[in-house]
């Protein structure tokens, strides 16, 4: 047992020497408690963040855990896979690089698990270069403002909720609503040098989907990386997997490029933050999540904008689940308090068959004003008075209880009705730029001031 740890620690020393240009001695741990979500080790001097793996196991299901905390000299950890294998008195060993994450050009076309493994069948990625999971803290000043419009190839989104490169805007809705297909179609139509996606405890079987549409274009594979962590994985491998992809797009925003992220749900994000703190002893504050749960997710909105000084933006698009339709969810209002807009999906929408369903008056971009031309601005203002006027009388319309003439909006309404529905779906593989976007919501305009 002595001579088996000894050869261990040599070996070890001798893999970091590599790394920090310093031979220290690595200390190993042992596994005092475990039960279920978190194992507790002695001995660990090891930073939180860093992945350590049971000793004497060999294999790609060697048991691994992360390091979440620590508490009387104890290091707590939470299983990245099942428990099978361990048993008290396990040795483990840290490795890697604590709280640090591969990136960098060789995950461009590739697909990804929490792990950082690759997923797609493909060989193990190598990178030399490794950035802060959980990001580096910016001073205020280096967040540049949002100056230049977004092109996101969806016209009621160009027309309607014009979006700024750099960006941090959320898709609300309820399951089955249709968040999963418009982030297809941003994925298709978006203007972007680089695409990262991640696929946070989705079903497992949209992740293999998803990987294959996206990865099977030759143009998109090459500026996309893709994370996918399904639902049935540790809870710290989903909230490493969604902090991996923000480091991705971190990594290619430094370079310079115009990123487009996507957090596909940032509300399963939430519910991995909440399981970690729940495993740490945290109570439920707000709604059933307890406190660090919002932060989390807050600090991951916070890392997506634009670099002043690298001259890249991250635009981050994030999926919010409005659970049963409840809009005041405590992540919904996380959200939309600190994102800078919301695309909101309605049911009623699409059970009448219009995709994308966005509910345009429920809908908002913070920036439009400060990026789209005045007269632009005031034909996406009418336009969504109309919708809304219609919306606001659909009880009476339906009854017939409305009779034409008593109001001129409502009349223009209900003249352009099918021209709006018309104007504001879109075929899932159709892709309408800004310019068409802008020019077709001025002729709609313009068919509707001839209507009154
Ligand atoms: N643009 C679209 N065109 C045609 N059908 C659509 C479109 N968007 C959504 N749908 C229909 O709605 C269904 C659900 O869409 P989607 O998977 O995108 O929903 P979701 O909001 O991501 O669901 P979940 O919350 O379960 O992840 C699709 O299977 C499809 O039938
Ligand atoms: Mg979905």
């Amino acid at each position: 047992m002595l001579s088996q740890l000894a050869t261990e620690l040599a070996a070890l020393s001798q893999s970091r020497a590599g790394f920090a240009g310093i031979a220290a001695p690595v200390r190993l741990g042992r596994i005092v408690s475990c039960d279920g979500l978190l194992v507790e080790a002695t001995g660990l001097d090891a930073p939180i963040g860093t992945i350590c793996r049971a000793v004497g196991k060999t294999g790609a299901d060697t048991p691994a855990a992360e390091v979440i905390g620590f508490r009387s000299g104890h290091s707590l950890m939470m299983m990245l896979g099942d428990t099978v294998q361990l048993q008290p008195g396990t040795l483990v060993r840290p490795e890697g690089h604590p709280g640090m994450v591969a990136v960098g050009e060789a995950f461009l076309g590739r697909a990804i698990d929490g792990a950082g493994h690759a997923i797609d069948g493909g060989g193990a990625i190598r990178s030399g270069t490794f950035r802060p999971l959980g990001g580096k803290r910016e001073a205020a000043l280096e967040r540049g403002s949002v100056a230049e419009p977004f092109d996101t190839g969806i016209r009621a989104v160009n027309a309607c909720l014009t979006m700024g490169l750099g960006q941090r805007i959320g898709i609300v809705a309820g399951s089955g609503v249709g968040k999963s297909k418009l982030i297809d179609m941003l994925m298709q139509g978006s203007d972007a040098d680089i695409l990262v996606i991640g696929l946070i405890g989705e079903r497992g079987r949209e992740v293999s989907d998803f990987v294959a549409r996206h990865l099977h274009d030759p143009e998109r594979r090459q500026r996309t990386a893709i994370v996918a962590v399904p639902a049935d994985h540790a809870a710290n491998l989903r909230l490493r997997g969604a902090q991996h992809a923000v480091a991705l797009a971190e990594y290619f925003r430094a370079q310079g490029k115009r990123v487009m992220l996507v957090i596909d749900s940032l509300t399963r994000v939430a519910h991995a933050a909440r399981e970690i703190a729940f495993a740490l002893g945290d109570c439920a504050a707000l709604r059933g999540y307890p406190a660090s749960a919002m932060g989390v997710i807050t600090k991951l909105i916070e890392r997506a904008g634009i670099s002043s000084s690298s001259g890249g933006a991250i635009t981050g698009i994030y999926t919010v689940l409005a659970d049963g339709d409840d809009h005041n969810n405590p992540v919904v209002d996380t959200a939309r308090a600190i994102l800078d807009g919301h695309i909101v999906l309605s049911r009623e929408i699409a059970q009448r068959g219009q995709f994308p369903a966005i509910d345009i008056p429920a809908s908002l971009s913070r920036v439009m004003d400060d990026i789209a031309a005045p007269d632009h601005r005031a034909f996406a203002r009418q336009l969504r008075a109309l919708i809304a006027a219609h919306d606001a009388n659909r009880d009476l319309l339906i009854m017939g209880a409305y009779s034409p003439g008593s109001d001129a909006q409502l009349d223009r309404a209900i003249a352009m009705q099918g021209a709006i529905r018309a104007f504001l779906a879109q075929d899932l593989h159709e892709t309408v730029n800004m310019a068409e976007s802008c020019d077709a919501l001025a002729v709609l305009m313009a068919d509707a001031t001839a209507a009154a």
